[in-house]
């Protein structure tokens, strides 16, 4: 089942700015889903229209099988919501916006005040619940909130951009928390700009641009198709060279920067023998030794055996590996191109 469902959702706001555009969205239950989109592109607005704090214009959506227009109530219940904007009482403490949280929900009297404490325990913000919000720090702030959205339990927890502003440590505890409440079953739903936060915790990634869909899969699976539309546009460009007498430069850098990857290695052992015969490799295009000692190659990007093969090489001629690097596909690649693609269809 899925956990979200929208069909040609949209919302137009009373200046008649359209943030989101006929959104066609499904997030499978128990998922962790990432909405990747830059500054502007809707994310927010449709948090908001998913979490009942804003009307759609039209279309429909539902949250675990309940129409957000319908039944607002069953959705809100079902949902935990860590907004962008901090939104617990400023004059009141930590336990005490917890608390009323809780007391919203139903939440058990004899289980609440341990429930609390034990998310409070979880987060590290258990030194500071008899502090008011007010006069809490940024990070701090954003972990009393979201003490206050988990203690209900939400099945559904929808999480805007939630690690901004945290310290490092903080930020791995707030991942951890993800899983263990994705692995205990709840569907979470993660807007961030922190593509390797989005790349790590995420079953599935979306990108919004300009209020749309731009792209809908697995964070391998993007990247697998990123690799895919660079070899189309390879051939493209090939084709173009030899229907064409005058090449450009920049046609030719394009087509050695589609084409070619990084390989860089780190030895133990470095002599003139094992760079020779790397330098003779089928698989090697440029071969380069660095200051520091490591020799950074260029590579077919597009066959599937070269790093195979060099590092076969490599052993071969005897030389002992200390570190390796290769350069693939990032998910910050596959967000710059779906939404720089989008911009140019708009300008044209
Ligand atoms: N209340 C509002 N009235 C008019 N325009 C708004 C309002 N809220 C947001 N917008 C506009 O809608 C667009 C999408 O905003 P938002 O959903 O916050 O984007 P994101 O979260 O992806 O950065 C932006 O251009 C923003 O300026
Ligand atoms: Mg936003």
């Amino acid at each position: 089942m899925n956990a979200i469902e929208t069909k040609n959702l949209t919302k137009v706001y009373s200046n008649n700015f359209t943030a989101v555009n006929s959104l066609n969205l499904e997030i499978p239950e128990k998922t962790i889903f990432g909405m990747l989109g830059p500054n502007g592109a809707g994310k927010t607005t449709t948090i908001k229209m998913l979490t009942c704090l804003i009307q759609p214009t039209s279309g429909k959506a539902t949250v675990g099988g309940y129409d957000v227009q319908k039944n607002p109530d069953e959705v809100r219940n079902l949902l935990g919501m860590v907004p962008q904007q901090v939104s617990l009482y400023k004059d009141l403490t930590v336990m005490e916006n917890s608390q009323l949280c809780a007391d919203y929900y139903g939440v058990p009297q004899d289980e609440r005040d341990s429930r609390i404490e034990d998310l409070m325990e979880l987060v590290d913000i258990k030194y500071a619940k008899d502090k008011r919000v007010g006069q809490l720090s940024g990070g701090q702030k954003q972990k009393a909130s979201l003490v206050a959205s988990l203690v209900h339990r939400p099945e559904i927890l929808f999480l805007d951009e939630p690690t901004i502003g945290l310290d490092p440590t903080t930020k791995r505890t707030l991942w951890d928390l993800i899983r263990e409440l994705n692995d205990n079953g709840h569907t979470i739903i993660l807007c961030s700009h922190d593509m390797y936060e989005v790349d790590m915790l995420c079953d599935n990634v979306g990108i919004i641009n300009t209020g749309n869909l731009v792209a809908y899969d697995t964070p391998q699976g993007l990247k697998d198709s990123l690799l895919e539309s660079n070899k189309k546009e390879m051939t493209e460009a090939l084709s173009q060279i030899s229907s064409e007498n005058d090449v450009s430069t920049s046609t030719k850098e394009d087509i050695e920067k589609l084409s070619l990857r990084k390989m860089s290695f780190l030895l133990k052992n470095q002599n003139d023998e094992i760079i020779d015969s790397i330098r003779k490799s089928e698989d090697v295009k440029s071969i380069e030794v660095a200051h520091n000692g490591r020799i950074n190659l260029r590579i077919d990007s597009f066959d599937d055996m070269a790093v195979q093969n060099v590092l076969n090489e490599i052993i071969a001629s005897g030389g002992v590996i200390k570190s390796i690097t290769t350069e693939e596909p990032s998910l910050e690649d596959v967000f710059i191109k779906a939404t720089a693609e989008v911009n140019e269809d708009d300008r044209a």
